[in-house]
C-alpha cells in the first residue's frame, strides 16, 4: 500500500477539500482507497456522509487502544473507496498519546501489513502534533496543498523543517510527491503572483494542476459527497481529475497502474 498523508499545519487551505476529492479521483480510476481521517474536527468524515453510527470505531480507537484497522473501516457510497473515520475524541488522543509506549508509530504499526487497499492517504489536522507526526511516520510520502495567499509560504518552511526530523529520527525514506496550488482564484492578481513566486521557489515540486476556486466544491460536502460526484462537470472536479493524473505520474514506475 502506497500511503500518501495531505498535510499543511495551516487550516482552511484544502486539505480535507483535497483528500475527499483525490481518494474519490483514484478510486474512481481503479484503485483500490482508504482515506484515514486524522482530523478531530472529521470533516473528512462528514464530507462523504459518513454519520455518527457509523463512527462506532474511529481513529481514536486505531491510535488510542490499538483496535485492528479491519474494524475501523467503513465503506463510502464511493466504489473501492472507504474510510477510517474520525470523531472529536481524537482531539483527546493528542495528549493521550503522550503517555502511550511508540506515541509517534502507533498509526504506522496499525497500517503495517495491511493490504486491502493499494492507496492510502491520511487527511492531516491543522498542526504539527503527534497526530501530523502519526500521519507522517506511517507514509511514504507526503502531499501539501499550499494556498494561493500571501503568507502561503511562511508556514511551508516550518511543514519542511518537520519533514526534515521526521525523515532523520523515524521514517527516512519519507518522501514529498508534491504541492499543491490550491483556491486559485483568476480574477485576482494576486493568487498568480503568489503561485509564481511558490514555483519560483519549489520547481517541480509544484504540479503543474492549479485547483480553482470554486463554490462547487465547497457546497459539496454539505451534501456528504465528494464534489466529483456532486457536480463532476464542475472546474474543481475537473481539476482534481487533472491532479490525480498527475499524482500517478508521480508514483514509482511498479505503481502507476491500480
Ligand atoms: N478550491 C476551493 N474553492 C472553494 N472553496 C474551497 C476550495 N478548497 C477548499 N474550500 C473551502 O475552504 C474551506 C477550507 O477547506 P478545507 O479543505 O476544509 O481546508 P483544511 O482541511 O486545510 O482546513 C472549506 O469550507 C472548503 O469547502
Ligand atoms: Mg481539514
Amino acid at each position: 500500500m502506497l500511503t500518501i498523508a495531505i498535510a499543511n499545519q495551516k487550516g482552511g487551505v484544502g486539505k480535507t477539500t483535497t483528500a475527499i476529492n483525490i481518494a474519490t479521483a483514484m478510486a474512481a480510476t481503479g484503485w483500490r482507497t482508504l482515506l484515514i481521517d486524522m482530523d478531530p474536527q472529521g470533516n473528512a468524515s462528514t464530507g462523504l456522509g459518513i454519520g455518527n453510527a457509523a463512527r462506532a470505531v474511529s481513529s481514536y480507537d486505531l491510535l488510542v487502544d490499538e483496535v485492528p484497522l479491519a474494524s475501523a473501516i467503513v465503506p463510502t457510497s464511493i466504489p473501492r473507496l472507504e474510510i477510517v473515520p474520525a470523531t472529536v475524541d481524537l482531539s483527546g488522543a493528542e495528549v493521550e498519546l503522550v503517555a502511550l509506549e511508540g506515541r509517534t508509530h502507533r498509526l504506522a504499526r496499525a497500517l503495517a501489513g495491511h493490504s486491502g487497499h493499494e492507496l492510502c492517504f491520511i487527511d492531516c489536522p491543522p498542526s504539527l502534533g503527534l497526530l501530523t507526526l502519526n500521519a507522517l511516520c506511517a507514509a511514504n510520502t507526503l502531499l501539501v496543498p499550499l494556498q494561493c495567499e500571501f503568507f502561503a509560504l511562511e508556514g511551508l518552511s516550518q511543514l519542511l523543517q518537520t519533514v526534515d526530523q521526521v525523515q532523520q529520527r523515524f521514517n527516512p525514506d519519507l518522501g514529498i510527491i508534491g504541492v499543491a496550488l490550491t483556491m486559485h482564484d483568476r480574477r485576482n492578481r494576486l493568487t498568480d503572483q503568489v503561485s509564481e513566486d511558490v514555483r519560483e521557489c519549489l520547481g517541480k515540486l509544484v504540479f503543474e494542476t492549479v485547483i480553482p476556486r470554486n463554490v462547487r466544491l465547497s457546497e459539496a460536502p454539505s451534501h456528504g459527497l465528494p464534489a466529483l460526484v456532486y457536480d463532476q462537470h464542475c472546474s474543481g472536479s475537473r481539476a482534481y481529475m487533472a491532479l490525480a493524473r498527475e499524482l500517478i505520474g508521480r508514483f514509482p514506475a511498479e505503481r502507476q497502474a491500480a
